[in-house]
């Protein structure tokens, strides 16, 4: 990543050996974690990077720091793959002070025990100056953690992040579009379930001139900076990117596939052209929570099993409501050679899930495709159509 002005230095490091992030997402080309260090009349580091890059960070903070010492630590978050190296940065850096607000503090207790004394502790709003450059601290509650806090810096006009804009990419990772599906599978993953809490933040950031914003993983966004508010803006307010169809499907022999795939054709005849089809049992789960987002219309298509749904779709299920899925349209198919009532079941389990629209025309297939199944998907394509 590029310095955005001389006396703003990247410190963080590229992971390209990890297989999971947070033990569950695969990040194909690896991730970042970001750290950033000011130069001014006082100099102030943004956060440390994961416990397999000591070395790396701590080297990186050396070379960008030319023989200086920092004054501040600013930690943003705790969580451990920006936190792990305070203790390290205290053992080389012991007078420099770090700053948090009362919950950073108090998870940093948790981490390190309570030996790190030299604190700085901070207030919603509160400023810092470190002469040039003058620090402001927003809080973001559960953005991802209660402790989380961006920092404006009004000289540069960049906003430091925190996870907030972050994404499953290295640090020279690229925007637009593909910053757009990583990031999207980031944010439902990592706080799609806190959309309240992101709009407040959202709403906080509107009074800043923000040039550019530094996260915490994956590159800096610059240039057309609202493109990517905007995105967070839908995002956190659980409102579809795409008025087109998403089809998620788990299948044992084929037939519910076929039925997915024959509606996805009929779609495609009456006109419908945004449609995605996803097999839940064999793609990356994550991809497929964020992309029912992206989408104002979800059919769901899965045999019964054990009396029950298929175990894909109960877990992916799962993965929507806890993350607040509403706001959207949703159809049913069901399959089962005996006792069809995955319909039913995969209804149940949007019950508390606000503003869903049901589908009139639901499909329930005993086994391989009927005629009259293939009657009832033709009416179900023109109704998600309409
Ligand atoms: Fe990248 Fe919530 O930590």
């Amino acid at each position: 990543m590029q310095n955005i002005c001389n006396d703003i230095k990247y410190i963080g490091v590229n992971d390209t050996e990890i297989d999971l992030f947070e033990g569950m997402y695969s990040v194909k080309k690896g991730i970042s974690y970001n750290s950033y260090v000011i130069i001014d009349e006082k100099i102030a580091v943004f956060d440390t990077a994961d416990a397999h890059f000591t070395e790396q960070w701590l080297n990186n903070l050396d070379k960008a720091l030319g023989g200086k010492k920092p004054d501040y630590l600013i930690i943003s978050h705790m969580e451990p793959d920006h936190s792990a190296n305070i203790a390290s940065f205290v053992n080389v850096y012991p007078e420099a002070q770090i700053v948090g607000n009362r919950k950073t503090f108090i998870m940093l207790d948790g981490f390190f025990g309570s030996g790190i004394k030299n604190r700085k502790e901070v207030a919603d709003g509160e400023t810092l100056s470190l002469g040039k450059h003058t620090l402001k601290f927003i809080f973001a509650p559960m953005v991802h953690w209660p402790e989380v806090m961006v920092t404006y810096d009004s000289a540069s006009g960049v906003l430091f992040s925190a996870d907030a804009f972050g994404t499953f990419d290295l640090s020279d990772g690229v925007l637009g579009e593909e910053w757009d599906n990583e990031a999207r599978r980031y944010y439902f993953g990592i706080v799609g379930k806190y959309g309240a809490q992101v709009t407040s933040l959202l709403g906080k950031l509107s009074m800043y001139d923000i040039k550019s914003i530094y996260p915490l993983h994956g590159p800096a966004i610059t240039g057309d900076i609202a493109r990517y508010i905007d995105k967070y803006c839908l995002w956190a307010g659980y409102k579809p990117e795409s008025d087109g169809v998403m089809i998620a499907y788990s299948s044992v022999y084929g037939h519910t596939a076929r039925a997915a795939k024959f509606l996805a054709d009929n779609l495609r005849a009456n006109g419908c052209t945004d449609i995605r089809v996803c097999d839940l049992a064999r793609e990356d789960r994550s991809m497929c929570v964020a992309e029912a987002f992206k989408y104002g219309k979800l059919v769901l298509a899965t045999t019964t099993y054990n009396a029950d749904i298929f175990p894909a779709m109960r877990e992916f299920i799962t993965c929507l409501t806890e993350r607040n899925y509403q706001n959207r349209m949703v159809a049913f198919i069901e399959n089962g050679s005996w006792m069809p009532m995955a319909a039913r079941l995969m209804r149940e389990r949007f019950e508390k899930s606000k503003n869903l629209r049901f589908a009139e025309n639901n499909v329930s297939i005993l086994s391989e495709l009927s005629e009259d199944n293939v009657r009832q998907l033709s009416l179900l394509a023109a109704e998600l159509c309409k």
